[in-house]
């Protein structure tokens, strides 16, 4: 084996600049370290991004997940349900809240949730009684699902819809005439300013809502469940005077990340532009490899803000999956050699061992089992040079001769 001598390709990585180390900073030197101007600044500007109404920023996309899920009132006894190609924290957040979550099947061409199989959950969950409090669909690798038909199956059970967007700040879909996040069809939108994300805060999260009545709620739970607000005070002892009217947690970001986050989103345009244009790069030099491997399909009228670039590494017509599973393997394995680090997203949630050890892993799902097999995402972040693309491309083309 030779010495690896090219640079590291991670699937991922925060684009940092001179402007983001100044902003955090010159925060530094003011007088506001944790709730100060820079987090209502940041929350202003994500809801005028994304077009929503309100945006409230917490400490990470999984306290996000777990505040939409209380304000959206799922609690013991409560379901919901999320598709099982998703990072965990899509199902646990209904957990958090004392909820069951069931998993749905998602379309392996896609990795988005089938709807057919939402559809089935949902009736079946209607028929024993515990039609679900909430649905999460998840925008897996920055594509929206077909989020008009979502709310229709959770409005004819009167669940309410948690657009997981941790992957899809800057996508659109419905021909351009929605904004991920933006609350056309959800009544809570959540997002992750995790550094492989399309803007970092270090650690960091919002949830969206254009509903006023959530957006008190969301503000309440973040900050132990404590308001201030004179017109809701059951008693006022003086000018210090606040209350707990409900259970709510320290979910508060910083002013610091919030400075970070201010001056990440005055780049997202341009991350999201770099992001399709190396998207579009993979999907041109890919076409030679079409019968060893193929890039996730984009629905239809979405333009995917590609947090990730999913590729499906294909066996032989007739193999079975195993043999799917196996050239993943040693495709990942050949490419690490060449010091790039793909990444599976993600291991289906139904078969990780706390779920099925809760029961929760019930039900059938082919099309995430085909899926996972043979996913990979290959490297895709702002930094990347064109060169890098094509160095990962002649890797892979290496790997599957
Ligand atoms: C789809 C999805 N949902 C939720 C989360 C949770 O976000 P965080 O890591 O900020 O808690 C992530 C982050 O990795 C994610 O990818």
């Amino acid at each position: 084996m030779g010495v690896v001598s090219e640079k590291p390709l991670p699937y991922g990585r925060q684009l940092i600049d001179e402007a983001d180390i100044d902003a955090v900073v010159s925060t530094l030197r003011g007088d506001w370290l944790t709730q100060g101007p820079k987090v209502a600044a940041f929350e202003d500007r994500l809801a005028e991004l994304t077009g929503s109404k309100h945006a409230v920023a917490v400490a990470n996309g999984t306290a996000a997940l777990h505040l939409a899920c209380l304000a959206a009132g799922v609690g013991p006894g409560d379901t919901g349900v999320t598709s099982t190609i998703t990072f965990v924290a899509s199902a646990n957040c209904i957990r958090y809240a004392g909820g069951r979550p069931l998993l749905c099947d998602v379309d392996p061409e896609t990795a988005l949730l089938d709807l057919a199989s939402l559809r089935a959950r949902v009736a079946a969950l209607a028929a024993r009684g515990t039609p679900p409090k909430v649905i999460v669909p998840v925008d897996m690798t920055g594509a929206v699902p077909d989020l008009r038909a979502v709310r229709e199956i959770a409005d004819s059970v009167g669940a309410l819809v948690i657009e997981d967007a941790a992957h899809a700040l800057g996508a659109t879909y419905g021909g351009g005439r929605y904004r991920a996040g933006g609350g056309a069809h959800a009544q809570m939108a959540t997002l992750s300013f995790h550094p492989v994300k399309h803007i970092t805060t270090g650690e960091g999260g919002a949830v969206l809502t254009n509903d006023d009545a959530l957006h008190r709620e969301l503000l309440d739970r973040r900050t132990h469940g404590i308001t201030k607000d004179p017109s809701r005070l059951r008693r006022n002892d003086g000018p210090w005077y606040h209350e707990q009217q409900s259970l709510g947690f320290n979910y508060r970001i910083s002013d610091l990340q919030c400075a970070l986050g201010l001056s990440q989103l005055e780049k997202l345009p341009r991350f999201v532009e770099r992001r399709r244009e190396l998207a579009a790069l993979y999907d041109r030099e890919l076409g030679r490899l079409s019968e060893h491997v193929s890039p996730l399909r984009v629905p239809e009228g979405c333009s995917s803000a590609y947090h990730l670039y999913v590729v499906r590494i294909r066996a032989a017509e007739g193999l079975p999956l195993s043999a799917t599973a196996e050239r993943r393997l040693s495709v990942y394995t050949k490419l690490r050699e060449a010091n790039i680090h793909p990444q599976v997203h993600y291991i289906p949630v139904h078969t990780q061992p706390d779920f099925v050890d809760h029961g929760l892993g019930e039900g059938d799902f082919p099309g995430a089992e085909r899926y996972y097999a043979g996913a990979l995402s290959l490297p895709l972040f702002p930094a990347m040079t064109d060169d890098d693309v094509l160095r990962v491309v002649e890797a892979l083309a290496a790997a599957v001769r």
